[in-house]
Parts: C-alpha cells; sequence; structure tokens
C-alpha cells in the first residue's frame, strides 16, 4: 500500500488531522488498534476552545455541534462557600467556549471518515513504524492475520500515551518532563438535568469537586480522590453524598441525582517530551503531552497540534515549503507548555493536597486565589487562557 501520510491512532488527533488533510486533497491511511466501538466508549472531557470549534468547522465536521453542543459565556469558580462567576465573554473580549462530549466529536469524526472513503483500519496490531530517517519511510501492521506494508512520506504518531509512535523514537533523543499529582479524579455520567446551568470548579476540604455537563439532560461530576482509591467502593449513592457533602448547600439541595452511566478513577499527571519530531515522524496530541484535566485541555492541545502539522503539510504539500517541517515541534509545543501551565496552575490552585503540600506551597496556594479572584488582571488570567489562547500563524 501507498499514501502520504500514515496516521497512527484514531482517536480526536488523528481523525481530524485526517479529515483535513483529506479535505485538501492530501491522501491519508488511518491504523487504529482498538475498535470503533471502544474507542467511542472512552469518556473523556466536553470543553471545546474557540479554535478548536473554528478547526471542526473548517473540517467540515461542525454541523451536529453547531446545533447541539452548548455555548458557555461562563464558568464558576467556588472556594470555602464563595461563588465567583469569571465572565468568560466579557473578561475575553467576546470569546467563549463550547461545551460538546469529546466521545461526541470522535463520532462525528469517524462518520466523516467513513464518508469520505479513505482508509481507516480498525482492530490492527503490531503497528511499527520504519525507516524514520529515510527519504521513505513505511508502516507495519497485522490485519486480519495478514502482515501489509504502507509507504508514506510522513507519519503522524496520533497514538495517545501509550502508543507505538514515541516509543519508536531512539533512547536519548526525546527529554522527558513529568509532574505526578497525589490524587485522581472519579468521574460519574448520568442522564440527570446538570444542577448549573454553567460548569462549577469548587475546592473544598473534603477535596476538588467539578460540576460538568454534555447536554441539559446529562451531567458529568467529578471528585478529587486518593490515588489508592477503587471505583467499585463508590457505590452510585457514596458518590452522590459525597458530591453534596462539597457543594454549597444552596447548589447540593437542587442536585438531581440518579444511576451512574459510567463511574471510573483516572490519576491526574502533567508530561511533555520534546521534541515532538523525529525525522519523519510527527508526534500529535497525547503521544507527546498529557495534562490534568482541571484546565479542560487535552483534547484541545491535541487539536493545536493538528492545527499547525495540517497548515505545515498543507504548504509542503502546495508550494514545496519542506523547510517548514523543522518548526512544528517549536510551534506546537510553545502552545502545549502554555496549556501545561494552565492546567498545572488550576490543579494546583482547586486541590487539596493534604500533607502532600508544606507550609509554604499551602501559603501560596492562598495567596494565588486571594490574588487571582480579586484583581481583574487575574480574573482576565485564568479567562483567557481557558477559553485558549490563539494560534500563531504558520
Ligand atoms: N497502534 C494503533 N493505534 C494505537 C496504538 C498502536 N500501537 N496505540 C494506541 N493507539 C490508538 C488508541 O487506541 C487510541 O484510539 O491511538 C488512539 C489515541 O487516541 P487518544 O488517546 O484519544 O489521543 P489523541 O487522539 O491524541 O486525543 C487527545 O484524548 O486522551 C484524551 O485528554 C486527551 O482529550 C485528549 C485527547
Ligand atoms: C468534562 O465535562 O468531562 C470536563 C469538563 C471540564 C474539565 C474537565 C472535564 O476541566
Amino acid at each position: 500500500m501507498k499514501t502520504q501520510v500514515a496516521i497512527i491512532g484514531a482517536g480526536p488527533s488523528g481523525l481530524l488531522l485526517g479529515q483535513l488533510l483529506h479535505q485538501a486533497g492530501i491522501d491519508t491511511l488511518i491504523l487504529e488498534r482498538q475498535t470503533p466501538d471502544y474507542v467511542l466508549g472512552r469518556i473523556r472531557a466536553g470543553v471545546l476552545e474557540q479554535g478548536t470549534v473554528d478547526l471542526l468547522r473548517e473540517a467540515g465536521v461542525s454541523a451536529r455541534m453547531d446545533r447541539e453542543g452548548l455555548v458557555h459565556e461562563g464558568v464558576e469558580l467556588l472556594f470555602g462557600g464563595r461563588r465567583q462567576r469569571l465572565d468568560l465573554k466579557a473578561l475575553t473580549g467576546g470569546k467563549s467556549v463550547m461545551v460538546y462530549g469529546q466521545t461526541e466529536v470522535t463520532r462525528d469524526l469517524m462518520q466523516a471518515r467513513e464518508q469520505s472513503g479513505a482508509p481507516i483500519f480498525y482492530g490492527v496490531s503490531n503497528v511499527q513504524p520504519h525507516g524514520l530517517k529515510d527519504e521513505q519511510p513505511y508502516v507495519t501492521f497485522e490485519h486480519e492475520g495478514q502482515v501489509q506494508r504502507v509507504d508514506c512520506d510522513y507519519i503522524a504518531g496520533c497514538d495517545g500515551f501509550h502508543g507505538v509512535s514515541r516509543q519508536s523514537i531512539p533512547e536519548g533523543v526525546l527529554k522527558q518532563y513529568e509532574r505526578v499529582y497525589p490524587f485522581g479524579w472519579l468521574g460519574l455520567l448520568s442522564d440527570t438535568p446538570p444542577v448549573n446551568h454553567e460548569l462549577i470548579y469548587a475546592h473544598h476540604d473534603r477535596g476538588f469537586v467539578l460540576c460538568s455537563q454534555r447536554s441539559a439532560t446529562r451531567s458529568r461530576y467529578y471528585l478529587q480522590v486518593p490515588l489508592q482509591e477503587r471505583v467499585e467502593d463508590w457505590s452510585d449513592d457514596r458518590f452522590w453524598d459525597e458530591l453534596k457533602a462539597r457543594l454549597p448547600e444552596e447548589v447540593a439541595e437542587r442536585l438531581v441525582t440518579g444511576p451512574a452511566l459510567e463511574k471510573s478513577i483516572a490519576p491526574l499527571r502533567s508530561l511533555v517530551v520534546e521534541p515532538m519530531q523525529y525525522g519523519h515522524l510527527f508526534l500529535v496530541g497525547d503521544a507527546a503531552h498529557i495534562v490534568p484535566p482541571t484546565g479542560a485541555k487535552g483534547l484541545n492541545l491535541a487539536a493545536s497540534d493538528v492545527n499547525y502539522l495540517y497548515r505545515i503539510l498543507l504548504k509542503v504539500y502546495r508550494e514545496g515549503r519542506t523547510d517548514l517541517l523543522q518548526r512544528y515541534s517549536e510551534l506546537a509545543l510553545r502552545r502545549v507548555w502554555k496549556g501545561e501551565r494552565f492546567s498545572w496552575f488550576m490543579t494546583q490552585l482547586l486541590h487539596d493536597f493534604g500533607e502532600h503540600k508544606d507550609a509554604w506551597d499551602q501559603k501560596m496556594q492562598e495567596a494565588d486565589r486571594e490574588y487571582f479572584l480579586n484583581s481583574p488582571a487575574g480574573l482576565v488570567n485564568i479567562a483567557e487562557n481557558y477559553v485558549g489562547l490563539p494560534y500563531e500563524a504558520v
């Protein structure tokens, strides 16, 4: 087989890159280890920055998002029971975010891929990139018991944190930066109306909570829990009771509870590898960086990487600008680091670190809360990062 860009992984990164390139007349082939149902079964965040929304529109996959997505012009931060609304629109000169689940974004992208007729192989195994430093790299994989080979110009490693792409870069090339946090998030999805029309990020002595949503009838809630916690130990009732205990009374009494559609625990970590390119292989999204979910940046940073790689490849194929390829990592990382900083900052600001924070750091956390929420500049700082910083021109 032959293609121009071989894409490993059919999460949002791989599918969005594939869709944009396909629209531009550039051939792609996507290889995914799982089945479509498995990919769609993963429940992830649901807040899209303006830049992500614009990119999905550019990719021609926004019809359902524009119909069903909820535009949010504000978000609430809550400390010690005190509610503070961030008027995103006013603080950012008119920007907002779109609440639309990653699962739905992925579903729309999968459908677009199917309609395009462009090749995508699900359920492949033993995917292996080769000749990354050669003019003609290739990828081998197994599909339905057969070993296959696809020759290509470039390989996009969109295969998430556990993927093969990053691992196929020789040892010593990448530098890894990491921060782990001493807690995780226990999430619950339910067909109940959201407790608030906007998202609530709340700090509480019992731990952080997030009240999020997918639609007017579907809610997503999260509780900060110790890392060793097991999801089996959390009945729905226990979850709802704990959530209520961490919310101010006027919010808790409005909470509508119901059976969980999904419940899972995710550890929180920050991780970046540099550079995001090795020869003809480009790392995109979770393959190169992880953020804690507190800033809602995971999918948005993936879209940001896709934006840069797509625009560079467009100029490579249309204008012969192969010189731009070596700029991908630098451009992508500049924005990634800002997203990492914001996600880390929000995680620090909102969680209870208990004995994991020394007395000095506790005081810094309190000072940050005092400063950021009581200063117009502090509020603008949080708001402009939350709605998403601009992309640089390529
Ligand atoms: N071969 C083929 N496919 C693979 C391999 C492999 N060796 N390893 C992983 N994959 C697939 C996974 O099954 C998954 O479907 O790559 C895909 C990677 O998708 P994601 O993990 O969703 O990563 P990405 O597309 O970069 O999306 C980033 O997802 O994890 C969230 O917070 C993150 O919201 C962000 C978004
Ligand atoms: C979610 O809805 O799942 C969600 C929203 C905002 C976040 C994290 C997760 O910051």
